[in-house]
């Protein structure tokens, strides 16, 4: 098997499928733009369900790229051999075009080919059917005319082979799956049986073949796509693991020099105990980097909270290490040198990123030194073996104790925490923490109604506007839109006065009253930037970016869609604005 690197495991992937008429995009930020329903991307598809529903994409019907992801359901496994926060997603993509014996060959070629991983350690699965979608023989035929054989063909039920939706509508399909069998007993002692299915984990899935041509319904009903795609997903750190023959993605170079700095800084080896604190560290500090690139800040809610959360982890056991001074923001700074010819974004912002894991560092530091005295004070007045919900919302409320926090200290003494008490003193004490991360779920992706592309358009207003009444140092820190509202984050260091608030209203509302077009126009990304386009993050369209331009009013580069013409809008109010973090405002405003 061939020992790549991450970067040339990354380039040998892209220029596979290029040279095999795919156009390459660039990975769309962490942060959904217009998807309310979820916190962070999680997966390559995620950006493209627009297109994947029909929407023609500028680049064609092929495309291929590296996709930062983020699931945030396994934080608190963190810790042994394969489970990360943050992760990369190799991803190629027919949109209508080729289907299952183009997707299946070519997977077949690039693992066997190009990684060479020897033919006989390959393993897939095939969807087994059932009263929704018929059994995949068509797939299983396929991988048996390139050489494997029906024995290592296994076919499964839904639960393993079916991808999607990625909220609770949307598309979705059967999968096969490829897996690396890595040798050794099963840890389940089902050795006879053991096959892929088996959670001892010898057989390790490196890459997913979806064939979405589902669409969920709001009913739970599957109805055919308007046209057949090809969604994949290659897992760049397992992938990394398995061709160096490591049980354990953090002996990759994507996390090693981390550790290797951890082990430096505190004295000690990658070994027993310590190795789940340096992995949780090491996993923890490249996410919040990732996620501070893409404009996120800690704060108490949503992506900010989650932030917080792993940031607060991070440094909780980097003190288990014996390390008692500041250490993340400088291995923030190594991430971002590690990271940073893939991800440009990680170069430009790192020294924000360091000042912001400084900042909070010192924040929790105090507050941890009052909060472990308090937790102890607790402790001592403990009737049972449970401490109550109260409590844990007191410890979060003033020292800033994650009720995760609290439950693994607590799960360290042999105690609980009564966490749906914590949830009620929660939801009664902060209006806001309504939408806080952990209380949010997935459910369906945001479409586009008449109602959010109006609040889309608006959005667009809205930014031009503050940018005119406050100045240049406006920027897009965040959008969320629902069909009742639109929420925008940006950068700005104080609250805004009445007048202010006053001004751009009415702003928003002249350029509604005046009926400009809303023009769009394709060009390159810098075509689009030297004609002074507002770009959020980086584009996640690849070259030709779509601009989108309002009068002499706005311009800013993004996907779509918008309505005609402004004057369809109605009344522009703002409802309210808070802070959202530190240099953040949030303006929460509807169309009436
Ligand atoms: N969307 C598929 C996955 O995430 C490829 O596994």
């Amino acid at each position: 098997m061939r020992k790549l690197t991450a970067q040339e495991l990354r380039r040998a992937y892209i220029d596979f499928f290029r040279a095999r008429g795919h156009a390459e995009i660039r990975s769309a930020p962490l942060i959904p733009e217009h998807d309310p329903t979820v916190l962070f991307t999680t997966a390559g598809m995620h950006p493209l369900v627009p297109f994947l529903l029909g929407q023609p994409h500028p680049l064609g019907k092929r495309l291929v790229d590296v996709q930062k992801c983020m699931r945030t359901d396994d934080i608190d496994d963190v810790g042994d051999r394969t489970h990360l926060t943050f992760f990369e997603m190799l991803g190629n993509w027919s949109l209508g075009d080729y289907f299952k014996r183009e997707a299946i060959t070519w997977s077949y070629e690039f693992l066997t080919q190009v990684l060479e991983i020897p033919p006989e350690r390959l393993y897939v699965s095939c969807f087994a059917g059932d009263a929704d979608a018929p059994r995949d023989e068509e797939s299983a035929a396929i991988w048996r005319s390139l050489g494997i054989p029906p024995e290592r063909i296994y076919f499964f039920g839904k639960e393993f082979n079916w991808w999607g939706p990625a909220g609770k509508t949307g598309p979705c399909g059967p999968d096969t799956e490829m897996f690396v069998f890595t040798g050794g007993p099963c840890t389940e002692g089902r050795d006879g049986e053991c096959d892929p299915s088996c959670s001892c984990g010898r057989y390790v899935e490196v890459w997913n073949d979806v064939f979405m041509e589902y669409n969920k319904t709001e009913a739970g009903t599957y109805e055919p796509l308007s046209q057949r795609n090809v969604d994949t997903g290659m897992g760049l750190e397992r992938t990394l693991a398995v061709l160096h023959g490591y049980d354990d993605v953090f002996r990759t170079d994507l996390f090693m020099p981390i550790i290797e700095q951890l082990e430096a800084l505190s004295g000690r080896r990658y070994e027993d105990e310590d190795r789940r604190a340096m992995r949780i560290v090491a996993d923890h500090v490249r996410a919040a980097t990732f996620i501070i690139a893409d404009g996120v800040l800690p704060s108490n809610v949503e992506q900010g909270y989650i932030l917080r959360r792993i940031l607060r982890r991070a440094m909780r056991f980097a003190r288990m290490l014996g390390i008692d001074h500041s250490v993340l923001p400088d291995l923030a700074t190594l991430v971002a040198q590690r990271y940073g010819e893939a991800y440009p974004e990680l170069l430009q912002r790192r020294d924000t990123i360091a000042h912001e894991i400084a900042l909070e560092e010192g924040r929790f530091l105090q507050a941890l030194q009052r909060g472990e005295r308090e937790f102890e004070r607790l402790l001592s007045r403990l009737k049972d073996r449970q401490i109550s919900g109260r409590d844990a919302f007191y410890l979060y409320e003033t020292y800033g104790f994650p009720l995760e926090l609290t439950a693994e200290m607590a799960r360290e003494r042999g105690l609980t925490v009564d966490q749906a008490g914590f949830q009620e003193a929660y939801t009664r004490h902060q209006e806001l923490s309504r939408a806080g991360a952990e209380l949010k779920f997935a459910g369906g992706l945001a479409d586009h109604t008449e109602e959010t592309t109006k609040l889309h358009t608006a959005t667009h207003l809205l930014h031009a506007a503050l940018r005119l009444v406050l100045g240049e140092h406006v920027h897009q820190a965040g959008s969320n839109i629902t069909a009742e509202r639109l929420r925008f984050d940006f950068t700005h260091p104080e609250k805004l006065t009445d007048e202010q608030l006053a001004r751009v209203e009415e702003l928003v509302n002249q350029a509604i009253a005046a009926d400009y077009p809303v023009c769009v126009d394709e060009m390159s990304l810098e075509e689009a930037q030297a004609r002074g386009a507002l770009a959020f993050f980086g584009e996640r369209y690849g070259d030709r970016v779509r601009v989108y331009s309002i009068a002499d009013f706005s311009m800013e580069v993004c996907g779509g869609p918008h309505v005609e013409r402004t004057g369809q809008l109605g009344h522009f109010k703002i409802q309210k604005q808070e802070a959202v973090g530190r240099g953040l405002r949030r303006i929460r405003a509807v169309l009436e």
